[in-house]
């Protein structure tokens, strides 16, 4: 259901009788940020999760009912909610993958860098009870401007004495989902079959979709380039103005965070052939954080590919260059907000 990159690993199945599937559900996910917008569809497809185990819910507030509604799927999963800061130990023991999608939206007229007063102190606070209570968790940071809070988490992470690069993720795959669809639109392809990598970061310019590389190969004129890129720059922004003061994505963001979780999950399960596009510690470019795609495996990412960056097109030399400073402007905004 999340498109190109999910395989069903057949070893993790085992056939109890015919056209039925056993799957061992194991691990543990705490979303916090539980109740929002994406907080409660993300935590409905994480519930649908043959791979999970146990869902913890937390928020600051209305999360007790969102738990209990959830908790009446007969999924394997077992929900439990955690409200305020003092239950957000208790929510995060023994967990395995921390998602935070905690934060304020964008409003029409905003960037995702207006939202970095509010959501760099909050993902501070969050990212301080990970290191003190779960530190071995894989953690995944959709609150925004991602790429800001991404090295404020890593530099809280380094404070405690528990970063690993490996296994901490910006999440940017909805840019590749919102790629995947524009293309697949444009070419009139089918869907399932379409990947587009998504360099850079995770707002505006610094958002790059590598078309040239685009699978199965297609050629695109300039002024596709120039259009589907342009569209997937703004893809935020469009759904932002569509709801018109009402929040920014919520469903397709919920739907994009429950793939690279899945993806995360196969991957601790063992599955030795999951990539996805992240914003992580990189070496691909001088940047010292990058979205590119990377290999994930059952301690974190394996591999980060820089073979994406070779052979582009003039076009999107250009965009790479341009995007640096930006990202590098954010990513100091970020350092020097978590060591002030
Ligand atoms: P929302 O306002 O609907 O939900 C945010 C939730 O966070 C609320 O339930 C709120 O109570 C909770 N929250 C606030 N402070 C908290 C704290 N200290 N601890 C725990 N929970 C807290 O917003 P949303 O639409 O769900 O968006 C959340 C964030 O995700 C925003 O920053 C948005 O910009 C970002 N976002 C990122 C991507 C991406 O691609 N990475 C895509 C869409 C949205
Ligand atoms: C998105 O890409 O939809 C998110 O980053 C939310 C936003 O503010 O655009």
């Amino acid at each position: 259901i999340f498109g190109n990159n999910i395989t069903v690993r057949p070893a993790t199945i085992t056939k109890t009788r015919p056209n039925t599937i056993k799957v061992t559900a194991s691990f543990k996910v705490a979303i916090l940020g539980a109740a929002g917008g994406i907080g409660q569809p993300l935590s409905l497809l994480v519930k649908m999760s043959p791979l999970v185990s146990d869902l913890h819910l937390y928020d600051i507030a209305n999360v007790k009912g969102v738990a209990a509604d959830l908790s009446h799927c007969n999924t394997p999963s077992k929900v439990r909610d955690f409200t305020g800061a003092t239950e957000l130990p208790n929510c995060l023991q023994d967990i395995d993958i921390v998602v935070i999608p905690a934060g304020v939206p964008r409003k029409p007229g905003m960037t995702r860098d207006d939202l970095f007063n509010i959501n760099a102190s909050i993902v501070k606070t969050l990212v301080e009870a990970v290191a003190d209570n779960c530190p071995n968790a894989f953690i995944h940071v959709i609150s925004n401007p991602v790429n800001s809070t991404v090295p404020i988490a890593a530099e809280i992470l380094k404070q405690k004495g528990v970063y690993n690069p490996k296994k901490l993720f910006g999440v940017t795959t909805l840019d590749v989902v919102r790629a995947n669809t524009f293309v697949s639109q444009k070419k009139n392809l089918k869907l399932i079959d379409v990947d587009v990598p998504v360099i850079g970061g995770h707002a505006g310019i610094t958002i790059l979709p590598l078309l040239s590389k685009t699978k199965p190969r297609v050629s695109f004129s300039d002024e596709e380039v120039a259009e589907l890129t342009g569209r997937i720059q703004n893809g935020g922004t469009e759904v932002v103005e569509a709801k018109a003061g009402a929040g920014s994505a919520t469903l397709s963001m919920a739907y994009a965070a429950a793939r690279f979780l899945e993806s995360c999950l196969r991957a601790l399960d063992g599955d030795g052939d999951v990539y996805e596009c992240a914003f992580v510690e990189s070496e691909v470019t001088e940047l010292p954080f990058f979205a590119s795609r990377v290999k994930i495996g059952k301690d974190g990412v394996e591999a980060v590919i820089g073979g994406d960056l070779e052979g582009l097109t003039e076009f999107e030399k250009k965009g790479l260059e341009a995007l640096k400073g930006e990202l590098q402007g954010s990513i100091e905004k970020g350092v020097a907000f978590a060591n002030k």
